[in-house]
C-alpha cells in the first residue's frame, strides 16, 4: 500500500452556535492534533445549505464558527481554517464521488434517516448525498486522520469505501499518471477521549444537538455562566448516588453522560472521576460540574464576543486559509481529472 504523508482534515457545519458535544467530541481533539500535525479546519458551509439557511444568517454564522475555532484555541497560523465554498475542489470533487458511491451506499446512512425523517420526499438531494461531499473534503487533502465525535463514523466508513473505490475503479490509470498503487489514502477516523457521544441533557438516550429544540437539551458556547448552572440544574438523572466504578454507569445514561462531560472538560478518564465523587448525590456533583463548565467555557465566549467584533479579521482569516487550502486541493483535483481522463486543455 503507498504511504501517504500524515494530514488531519475535519469540520463543523456553518449553522451557528456550537454546543458542548461539538466542543468535546471533536474540538478537544483538533486542538490536540494542531500541536503533532498538518490540520485542516474547515467551516462547511456547502453542507449547511442541504437544509434551508436564511442567506442572510448563513454568512453571519459562517463568521461565528469561524470565530469559535479560533477563541477554542485553534491557531490559524499553525493549521489552515477556511470555509469549504472557496475552495471548489469541495464541490468538483464531490461531483466525481456522486459518480463513484454507489445508491445502496447512500441508503443505508442512518444520519439521513434521522434528518430527512418521515418526509423524505422533500429533503433536498444535497442532504442524501451529503456524505459524498465529506468525503470530498477529506479526500481533496488526501487526509489521512479525522477527529471527529461518534456520530460521523458511519461517515467516515463510507469515506473509506469511497476512496478504495476510486482506487481501485482507475488502479491502471493512476499506475499510468506515476501515482503508485492508490491516489487516496483510507483516512481514519479518530474517535477519542471520554465524551465522543456527548447526550442531551433531557433525555439520555438522545445526542446533544443543534436541531432539538428545547434549549434545556444543550450547553451552548455562549451560556453564560447562569444559564449554564440552571441547565446542569435541570439536567434529567436518576434518583441513585454515582457509583464508584464506571461499570456502575451501565444502564444509567444520564449518570454516564454528566460524568463523561466531567472527564472530558477536566482531562480525566471517567475512572478518576468516579475515584473522586463515587458515592456522591447529584446534588453535590452538579454544582461542581457546572463550575467546571463555566471555568471552561467563560474564557472561549469572552474571546468569541472580541472576534466577532471585527468581522474583517475574521474574513482575513478566511481569505489566508482558503488560499492556502486551494493551494493543496487543486493540484489533487488536477490529478483527479488526468486519471479519470477528463481533458484539461490550460
Ligand atoms: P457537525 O457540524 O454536526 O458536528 C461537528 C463535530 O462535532 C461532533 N459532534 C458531537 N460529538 C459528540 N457528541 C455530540 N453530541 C456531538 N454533536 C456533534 C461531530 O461528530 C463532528 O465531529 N458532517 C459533519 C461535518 C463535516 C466533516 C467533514 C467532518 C463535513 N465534512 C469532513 C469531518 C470531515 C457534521 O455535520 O458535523
Amino acid at each position: 500500500m503507498t504511504d501517504f504523508p500524515e494530514r488531519v482534515f475535519s469540520g463543523m457545519q456553518a449553522t451557528g452556535n456550537l454546543h458542548l458535544g461539538n466542543y468535546l467530541g471533536a474540538m478537544l481533539n483538533w486542538l490536540r492534533m494542531q500541536e503533532t500535525h498538518d490540520c485542516i479546519y474547515c467551516v462547511v458551509d456547502l453542507h449547511a445549505i442541504t437544509v434551508w439557511q436564511d442567506p442572510q444568517a448563513l454568512a453571519g454564522n459562517i463568521r461565528e464558527v469561524t470565530a469559535a475555532y479560533i477563541a477554542c484555541g485553534l491557531d490559524p497560523e499553525k493549521s489552515i481554517i477556511f470555509n469549504q465554498s472557496q475552495v471548489s475542489a469541495h464541490a468538483e470533487l464531490a461531483w466525481v464521488f456522486n459518480c463513484v458511491a454507489r445508491l445502496g451506499w447512500l441508503n443505508r446512512m442512518t444520519q439521513f434517516k434521522e434528518k430527512a425523517g418521515k418526509d423524505r420526499e422533500n429533503a433536498s438531494i444535497g442532504l442524501f448525498v451529503y456524505p459524498n461531499l465529506m468525503a470530498a473534503d477529506i479526500l481533496a487533502y488526501r487526509a489521512t486522520h479525522v477527529p471527529v465525535g461518534e456520530d460521523q463514523k458511519q461517515h467516515l466508513e463510507l469515506s473509506r469505501d469511497i476512496a478504495q473505490k476510486f482506487n481501485n475503479d482507475f488502479a491502471a490509470s493512476i499506475a499510468a499518471h506515476g501515482h503508485g498503487e492508490a491516489f487516496f489514502p483510507l483516512p481514519k477516523p479518530m474517535i477519542t477521549g471520554p465524551a465522543t457521544r456527548v447526550m442531551s441533557l433531557r433525555d439520555g438516550t438522545r445526542k446533544m444537538s443543534k436541531s432539538e429544540p428545547s434549549e434545556y437539551s444543550r450547553i451552548d458556547m455562549t451560556d453564560d455562566a447562569d444559564t449554564i448552572a440552571q441547565k446542569f440544574r435541570k439536567a434529567r438523572t436518576d434518583p441513585e448516588p454515582l457509583p464508584s466504578e464506571p461499570d456502575g454507569l451501565k444502564d444509567r445514561p444520564e449518570a454516564e453522560n454528566l460524568v463523561g462531560i466531567y472527564a472530558a472538560l477536566a482531562g480525566m478518564t471517567k475512572a478518576d472521576v468516579l475515584k473522586e465523587y463515587g458515592g456522591a448525590q447529584f446534588s453535590a456533583f452538579k454544582p461542581a460540574l457546572s463550575d467546571l463548565a463555566v471555568a471552561r467555557l467563560a474564557p472561549i465566549s469572552t474571546e468569541m464576543t472580541r472576534l466577532k467584533s471585527d468581522p474583517a479579521h475574521i474574513d482575513g482569516i478566511l481569505a489566508d486559509g482558503a488560499a492556502r487550502a486551494e493551494a493543496i486541493a487543486k493540484p489533487v483535483m488536477d490529478a483527479v481529472k488526468d486519471i479519470v481522463g477528463l481533458l484539461r486543455t490550460r
